[in-house]
């Protein structure tokens, strides 16, 4: 499209959303995201739309663009960071639903403006259209910033969180700023058409001072590279705990679930009940087989996932693509502790089955382990809702019986071990457990927190 017409739209859209806006005052009603069936009705090729919430008007969105700061009363202050929410790719048309909760969570956190881009008549249709059409809405949203910026904003006290293709989109306008925007958070960074592109075509550490990404669905609907600083893939980044099919009434619930789940834990991370913090590691096969238990490459303090300047690292050469991992729960708050087990086992002459049950009160973590007759040693790590010493028995249970012939297993160790650690604690072992064929083994520990 040449400038003029452009420039054209870009009038039009301007002397729309100042009536709107007039709209707005006259009638005091709340700005919200629109539906494409509505914008199809205009007429217009892709238009980008923008929704201002501060916490004086948390609960009632006002309609906003660069006229809209000449034009009192706006709620924007330019001498507040800013925090800029781009939803992705929309299938069926439809509003997100989840903007405005992802604007009020900020706004407890922090006092900002939240700057929330309406781009669903460009993401809906089909994907590969939406792709075409992201570009176009980063240089859309790069004029509103220039203009922010004349009114005194700074490029750094930017902060873009982007959901899937809107990763992208945040990418494309660090790209066009160089680099100096302050911070892109990519929310399951969108995987198809992105993962081959060249950096400059997706979200990339090049974009924004610092750049980060929560991955959650890398074997469908996101991308499985790292593209920023540090990257936390959740629960190894394909697929998340709770979101089995049995649990969806509809197939489009099941399908997004994964996807979506990084927005959610997100939310839950800046209501800040309690920490999620990734690990750094190569690879989920290593981090589950216990060889990265600690965060020295950052010195002790492991990177977290929220609000905190460069999600905590306090080091001063902060890394690229460096990947993270963390389990977590199936439900909100989603943090888990993780727990290493490893269990050494007598020579077995045939292959066998136990469960490993962890206990607190009434909640359980439950683990089950085929033991082969040609491995002694198993190694893994367990998302536990509680710490490792708060935790009130554990249990071992010859669960293959039930199938087939299995006679006893011999233990010669079960070790359980909680990390990230920084004190380096010993593992809390129990030695020569022998575990009969009908009853199940248990433990008490008695044991005290921070002792
Ligand atoms: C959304 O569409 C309705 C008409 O369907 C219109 O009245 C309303 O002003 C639109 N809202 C925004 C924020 O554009
Ligand atoms: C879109 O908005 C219009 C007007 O508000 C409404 O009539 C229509 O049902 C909405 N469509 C969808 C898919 O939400
Ligand atoms: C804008 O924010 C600054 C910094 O927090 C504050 O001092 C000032 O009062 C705010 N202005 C308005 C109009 O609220
Ligand atoms: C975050 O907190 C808000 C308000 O305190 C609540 O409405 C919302 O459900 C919480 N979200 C999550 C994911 O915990």
């Amino acid at each position: 499209m040449s400038w003029g017409r452009k420039s054209v739209l870009l009038c039009v859209l301007l002397v729309y959303i100042t009536s709107l806006l007039e709209g707005a005052e006259k009638r005091d009603e709340c700005a919200e995201l629109n539906n494409t069936t509505w914008l199809r009705q205009q007429r217009v090729r892709l238009q980008v739309q923008y929704l201002l919430l501060t916490r004086r008007n948390a609960d009632c969105a006002q309609a906003f663009n660069q006229e809209a700061l000449t034009q009192q009363p706006s709620y924007f202050n330019a001498s507040l960071p800013t925090k800029v929410i781009v939803h992705g790719y929309r299938a069926l048309g439809s509003k997100p639903s989840w903007v405005k909760e992802l604007a009020q969570a900020l706004l407890q956190v922090q006092d900002v403006n939240v700057v929330a881009v309406d781009w669903v008549y460009g993401a809906s249709f089909a994907y590969n259209l939406a792709v075409e059409n992201y570009k176009e809405v980063a240089l859309q949203i790069s004029v509103l910033i220039n203009q922010l910026q004349k009114h005194g904003c700074q490029l750094e006290s930017f902060h873009f969180i982007g959901v899937s293709l809107g990763a992208h989109v945040a990418g494309f306008v660090g790209t066009l700023f160089e680099g100096k925007i302050g911070r892109i958070t990519g929310l399951d960074p969108a995987g198809p058409m992105f993962k081959g592109a060249d950096t400059y075509d997706r979200l990339d550490p090049s974009d924004a001072r610092f750049v980060e990404a929560i991955h959650t669905d890398s074997d469908y609907f996101g991308i499985s590279i790292p593209v920023g600083h540090v990257d936390f893939f959740l629960n190894g980044g394909k697929d998340q705990t709770g979101c089995a099919r049995s649990r969806f009434p509809s197939m489009y619930g099941y399908v997004i679930c994964d996807h979506m789940r990084a927005l959610h834990v997100y939310v839950s991370a800046l209501n800040g009940s309690c920490p999620l913090v990734g690990i750094p590691c190569s690879s989920y096969d290593d981090f589950l087989k216990g060889n990265c238990l600690h965060c020295d490459v950052f010195k002790g303090t492991c990177p977290t996932i929220g609000l905190s300047d460069n999600s905590g690292i306090t080091v001063s050469s902060i890394p690229k693509e460096q990947k993270l991992f963390l389990l977590t729960t199936s439900s909100p708050p989603f943090c888990a502790h993780h727990i290493l087990l490893q269990l050494e086992v007598s020579p077995l002459d045939r292959s066998a089955e136990l469960q490993v049950t962890l206990r607190r009160q009434n909640l359980r973590t439950e683990q089950s382990l085929r033991l082969q007759t040609s491995t002694a040693v198993y190694t893994t790590v367990l998302a536990h809702p509680a710490a490792l010493c708060e935790t009130d028995s554990i249990e071992l249970r010859n669960t293959g019986v039930r199938f087939y012939r299995q006679g006893d297993v011999h233990v010669k160790s079960v070790c359980l071990l909680e990390f990230p650690s920084v004190r380096r604690e010993q593992p809390l072992c129990v030695n020569n457990i022998n575990i009969r064929r009908v009853a199940p083994w248990f433990h008490d520990f008695v044991q005290v927190c921070g002792v």
